[in-house]
């Protein structure tokens, strides 16, 4: 990064602020009195995919999380510490995984390409493929073989969020909580709503249904 372009972040910052101030000039004192968010996003760390921007959403309307394909890995303390808050804390009403094609992380799945430190990540979504490897398997197109397993990694995160305890406990009792899958299409700025809509455990098969 040379000193100009950093330099200019912090320019870029002054007049944001000062935009912000012109139009409303309590803006910032109203954002310091806490947050409400409606809604939790889990979505891909990759830079073409900014959260709010996308969906013309205002600092305080979206909790994030994101991480490399957006992924919903059972045992990661920081995604799980980040739905808790949201689910128990903020009490959002809505989760959306949101994944998007071309994305790099369930490329490198679908190769036997090494990446170092990061293929112990990628293979939390190579297990996906296994999952769904007929159907993707029979795909011959090999770009339409990549757009479907990225609606289908955006699935199965939808339905590993449904199987933390964390969710099970919010419908349990009886929190409104619906957990949505997109994908948003870096080369065209639409959003695909792939109409995968959870809001109750009853969707899972019976082992993953916590008896709380
Ligand atoms: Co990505």
């Amino acid at each position: 990064m040379n000193q100009n372009y950093y330099n200019q972040l912090l320019q870029n910052n002054k007049e944001w602020v000062s935009t912000k101030l012109n139009a409303d000039s309590t803006y910032f004192e109203k954002l310091a009195n806490g947050q409400q968010p409606p809604l939790l996003w889990i979505g891909c760390a990759d830079s073409r995919v900014p959260a709010n921007e996308i969906i013309g959403a205002q600092p305080g309307e979206v909790f994030v999380h994101r991480n490399i394909a957006n992924m919903v890995v059972h045992s990661d303390m920081n995604m799980l510490s980040v739905l808790d808050y949201a689910v128990n804390v903020l009490e959002v009403k809505h989760i959306i995984v949101c994944g998007h094609y071309g994305c790099g992380g369930v490329n490198a799945a679908m190769s036997s390409n090494t990446f170092g430190l990061i293929d112990n990540w990628i293979r939390h979504i190579k297990d996906v493929y296994r999952f769904h490897h007929r159907e993707l398997d029979s795909i011959q197109d090999e770009k339409q073989r990549f757009d479907r397993f990225v609606e289908l990694n955006v699935i199965e995160q939808v339905y590993d969020l449904a199987k933390t305890s964390i969710v099970q406990n919010a419908w349990k009792s009886a929190k409104t909580l619906s957990i949505h899958g997109w994908v948003y299409g870096v080369g065209s700025g639409v959003i695909k709503d792939l109409e995968v809509n959870i809001a109750s455990n009853s969707s899972l098969e019976e082992v993953y249904r916590l008896k709380i």
